[in-house]
């Protein structure tokens, strides 16, 4: 008999679904998302698919994630074709709660943290790393999953989620997936689709200042100012681009360093959030240092 998935709006019935599984002994792997799914989020649900018995997907655009003026309102969403694509991957369980479901009437309880989300994304949207906290946090005790999958295009976000995990002893295991782009050099995103032609054309400075850099980086530079430096003079050349910044810090606690050699777990993040027009992207990648 073929399975049917399960699409779920309600918190107690998706935690009654998990507790029978874990009953019966079967491992649960979670993938959070906003929805509007893509390639990215594929690769998710892929590797949650190969690594567990059951994988449960959430889709929920995050009201608190979003600063005034962000694009709430109008972040792109289409269950029907999200649910589709989940079921052709194999997903046991959608969970696609109502904000109401998440964030009833006097929720006043939130996830924050000191370091790692004051720096990158943190700088200009401020409030944004406390509402993925306390999202992510509550979807770990609604799905308590041996394992949950997050994109290392949100690299700041997989850090910040993975050290939440550590300083709250959360029993999950933090699974970190590569950067999934198109043909020609763009990382997949939702927001992608906000671009107009022209735009999506400008949009390709991302990927290629930080091909720039890291070409830098393995021909032996090692100081970030002058990878910065690089990165950014690329960037500069494409008339619809405004930086937002370019950073390079230590992947395990985001804080600035001045040589990649400073990476105390041996991982330099090297990241780019640039507006190409109004929408604002981001892009980076991980050098390991040896
Ligand atoms: O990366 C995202 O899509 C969101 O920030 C997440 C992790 C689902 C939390 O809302």
């Amino acid at each position: 008999m073929e399975k049917k998935m399960i699409i779920s709006g309600k918190i107690e019935e998706t935690r009654n679904q998990i507790k029978e599984w874990k009953r019966q002994g079967l491992s649960v792997g979670l993938v959070p998302t906003m929805g509007y799914l893509h390639e990215g989020h594929r690769s998710l649900m892929e590797a949650a698919r190969r690594e567990n018995d059951k994988v449960a997907v959430s889709i929920f655009v995050n009201p608190i994630q979003f600063g005034p003026g962000e694009d709430f309102a109008s972040y792109p969403r289409d269950l029907d074709k999200d649910a589709a694509l989940c079921e052709s991957i194999g997903v046991d369980l959608v969970f696609h709660p109502e904000a109401s479901e998440m964030y009833d009437e006097g929720f006043c309880t939130y996830v924050d943290m000191d370091g790692l989300t004051k720096e990158l994304c943190g700088r200009s949207r401020p409030t944004h790393f406390r509402g993925v906290q306390t999202v992510v946090s509550k979807l770990f005790h609604i799905i308590p999953a041996d394992r949950a999958y997050f994109g290392q295009k949100d690299a700041q976000q997989l850090a910040v989620v993975r050290r939440m995990v550590r300083d709250m002893s959360m029993d999950i295991e933090i699974v970190g997936c590569p950067i999934i782009r198109e043909q020609d050099g763009l990382a997949k995103s939702s927001r992608n689709t906000y671009l107009n032609d022209e735009e999506r054309q400008a949009a390709l400075v991302l990927s290629r200042s930080l091909a720039e850099g890291r070409k830098l980086v393995e021909a032996g530079e090692r100081d970030t100012a002058a990878i910065k430096k690089c990165i950014a003079e690329v960037i500069g050349q494409e008339k619809l681009a405004r930086i937002d910044y370019v950073e390079i810090v230590d992947f395990s606690d985001i804080t600035p360093i001045d040589s990649l050699q400073d990476a105390k777990e041996g991982e330099a993040l090297c990241a780019i959030a640039v507006y190409i027009g109004k929408t604002r992207l981001i892009d980076n990648f991980i050098f390991h240092v040896s």
